[in-house]
């Protein structure tokens, strides 16, 4: 997501601070801590703006809300309007997808989403894609046995593609939908999907649901691509994972 910088960025999100968790390695294995009687953990990756997030949180009082962002400056829209909202359920993470085993212990996450992900057309950039078999390896050490990712996007391509990737990795396919709201809108739209929908543009969509494997398939760490917040990049001389 290309954003303009915000101005005031690091006292807006002084104010949403109570919403924000400055060291989710800290929380790995104890997130229900936030939340005891919460009946399940729901984990959105990438919520840029978060109308998504706010308007799940606020339907699902009952639910553990946590949302990961890699932007801040999209992420503190997120966090104002969940404040706005008075929400005392979610709780936002400032981080990459990338470390998410660093952030969740085995089993700790209930359901996954992944809404309009970045499709990273290019072959060359591929390992960056949300549903990369890399990425979907990485999620099974947070999902637990059953846990769904459930996955929308708009890019075809991408879909299709995801599509075969899922039941390689391990999970099962259900309510594969290339024309979501075909019937009238159904279920929350996100910020982009509302955008896309006014454009006419079809909506994909699919629960993707973890089935138990032994063993389970190696999990290699991502390397992230940005420098800066990843201190894993390898240096020129350090192997960058198997494919
Ligand atoms: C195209 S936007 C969609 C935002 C929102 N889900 C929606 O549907 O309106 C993709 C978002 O995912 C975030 N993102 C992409 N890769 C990520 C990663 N590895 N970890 C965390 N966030 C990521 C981007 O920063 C961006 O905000």
């Amino acid at each position: 997501m290309r954003m303009r910088k915000k101005p005031n960025l690091l006292p807006r999100m002084e104010r949403c601070a109570q919403l924000l968790i400055r060291d989710p390695a800290a929380q790995r294995g104890r997130w229900r801590e936030l939340k005891p009687d919460a009946r399940a953990v729901w984990l959105e990756i990438g919520c840029g703006k978060g109308s998504f997030s706010a308007e799940m949180a606020e339907r699902n009082p009952d639910v553990l809300y946590i949302a990961l962002e890699r932007v801040p400056d999209a992420m503190v829209i997120a966090m104002e309007r969940c404040q706005a909202k008075g929400l005392q359920n979610v709780f936002f993470i400032d981080g990459d997808a990338a470390h998410l085993r660093d952030y969740f212990a085995p089993g700790e996450v209930d359901l996954l989403y992944i809404n309009f992900c970045d499709p990273w057309p290019g072959l060359k950039h591929a390992r960056r894609r949300l549903t990369h078999p890399q990425f979907l390896v990485l999620y099974r050490g947070v999902l637990r046995d059953g846990g769904e990712i459930q996955f929308k996007t708009d890019n075809h391509d991408l879909f299709e593609w995801s599509l075969f990737q899922f039941p390689k990795g391990g999970y099962s396919l259900s309510q594969v939908t290339r024309d979501l709201h075909a019937g009238g809108v159904r279920g929350v739209m996100t910020d982009y999907e509302e955008k896309f929908y006014q454009l006419g543009t079809s909506i994909n969509r699919c629960v993707a649901t973890k089935e138990h494997l032994d063993p389970e398939p190696a999990f290699h760490p991502i390397v992230g691509p940005d420098p800066d917040r990843d201190p894993r990049r390898p240096t020129e001389n350090t192997p960058s994972g198997s494919d």
